[in-house]
């Protein structure tokens, strides 16, 4: 079912990230700073669709889960009881001549990779950012930047309980910021020092857990494929009990086949009732749960799938890559599914005269009111046909002088690049059945087939 060699190079898709506004090299008039990233007008529009389809998914369509949205900067007993402080580490040596540091676990030799200079003994290094809360820099004030949001809700959870009165089995869904000083980073927005991610806490009965950690497995590598991601290039992966992080009792990375090979895209762990212990523990607090039906009371499991929103993004452009013959050139598409394409339409009327300039900002005006929706009246219709299909523009809108005659509208489709001519009145309703996945030759009344291909 799954395949082994990647179907695009990185460099095509830093690239094109780069060339159209999807993403940029944060502080780049100052030479960058590393592994920090800016997502362009087209990249946030794409990344906020991915939040948006996720958020739809794990919160909107489901009874059993509610949304939550908490600081970044939490009470440091937080990190303490979490197990981040003591085990939230890398072991690290320095090079002794050029001082440059390297993950003890990625060397081979035992001399500096850069300058063979003698290295230190190993020591941890933890991954959380520190910083000071309030004017005085002293270590009562020190607090530190999340490095993954699922405290948030472990916090929460009696919150939770108390005002929305859901019962076992249920979950709490948050996106956010997250931020690690990761020794080792790179492979574009793959890994990087501050990125977001979308986690889910599902709290369940011990003795079900097991049943719910497959269940949202499952449910997690489908959601994947609805967002466009073909089955193939994903693949489930087990932890081996030495790579089980200190809270898991088992764990399955959701991996996708990047550029570089197969890395985690999503985690999926049976946390147990490890971090409701603790946070009892350094709290004081019960983190009891009242079972009305058995009148027992006792402490829930935790299943936890969490995605990284970036890592979701670079696996959505780089499915959705595609290079095509085109006459003496390449066209260069993204198959973006339409729910997450940056726009979802584009008018393009063929003259700039002010007769179809004007009718074709009308339906501009009165089309953005529902989607993402972009107006280009510059160079040559191809070109313009061009710079949509590398966006990933499921539908282009071409308005010409016959159009203020007989009131029509061609619409075209990227992946196809067939065409149908459509009346104005039908314009919206037929755009939206089509972005919905209706095929592009079932015509609404008074429409016709225009064209096949290019
Ligand atoms: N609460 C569990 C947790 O944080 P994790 O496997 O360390 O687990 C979850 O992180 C997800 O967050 C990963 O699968 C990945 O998608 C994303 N992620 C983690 N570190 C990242 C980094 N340095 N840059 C980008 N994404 C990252």
């Amino acid at each position: 079912m799954t395949k082994e060699t990647p179907t695009v190079d990185m460099e095509k898709i830093v690239s094109l990230s780069r060339r159209r506004g999807f993403i940029f090299p944060s502080s780049e008039i100052y030479g960058g700073l590393s592994s920090c990233w800016d997502y362009g007008p087209l990249g946030v529009e794409l990344k906020r669709n991915i939040k948006q389809a996720w958020w739809r998914a794990v919160v909107q369509e489901r009874d059993d889960m509610v949304g939550l949205d908490t600081s970044i900067l939490m009470h440091p007993q937080v990190w303490a009881a979490s197990g981040h402080l003591e085990g939230f580490a890398d072991p690290l040596v320095e090079c002794k001549n050029c001082h440059l540091r390297w993950k003890a676990d990625d060397l081979t030799g035992d001399s500096c990779p850069s300058c063979g200079g003698e290295l230190t003994e190993s020591r941890q290094f933890n991954l959380m950012f520190k910083t000071f809360m309030g004017p005085v820099e002293e270590d009562a004030s020190v607090v530190y930047l999340r490095p993954e949001t699922a405290q948030g809700m472990f916090v929460n959870f009696q919150n939770i309980v108390n005002t929305t009165r859901k019962r076992l089995p249920f979950g709490i869904a948050q996106i956010g910021k997250a931020f690690r000083n990761e020794i080792t980073v790179g492979n574009f927005i793959f890994r990087s020092r501050e990125f977001e991610q979308m986690e889910i806490e599902y709290f369940v009965k011990p003795g079900t857990d097991e049943e719910w950690f497959n269940y949202w497995i499952e449910e997690r590598l489908n959601w994947y494929v609805r967002l466009g991601i073909k089955r193939e290039n994903l693949r489930l992966r087990e932890h081996s009990k030495d790579e089980l992080a200190h809270y898991a009792r088992s764990c399955i990375d959701i991996d996708y086949l990047f550029p570089m090979g197969w890395s985690e895209l999503e985690g999926v762990a049976n946390r147990g009732d490890f971090d409701l212990v603790q946070h009892a523990k350094y709290s004081g607090k019960s983190m009891d749960y009242y079972d009305d039906e058995t009148k027992e009371h006792f402490i829930p499991y935790i299943i936890e799938p969490s995605a990284g929103v970036d890592r979701s993004t670079l696996a959505v452009l780089c499915d959705a890559y595609d290079e095509e013959p085109d006459k003496d050139e390449i066209r260069v598409l993204l198959h973006l599914h339409p729910s997450i394409a940056p726009i979802k339409v584009a008018i393009l009327p063929l003259s700039r005269k002010e007769q179809l300039a004007a009718f074709s900002k009308e339906i501009h005006a009165d089309l953005r009111q529902h989607w993402m929706v972009s107006y280009d009246d510059t160079q040559s219709i191809g070109r313009r046909y061009r710079r949509q299909d590398e966006i990933g523009t499921p539908f282009c809108v071409t308005i010409d002088f016959q159009s203020l005659e007989d009131n029509q509208v061609t619409i075209r489709e990227r992946d196809s690049m067939n065409q149908i001519r459509v009346p104005i009145g039908e314009l919206k309703n037929t755009l939206k059945a089509k972005l919905e996945g209706e095929d592009l030759f079932v015509l609404p009344p008074g429409g016709q087939i225009w064209k096949q291909g290019e």
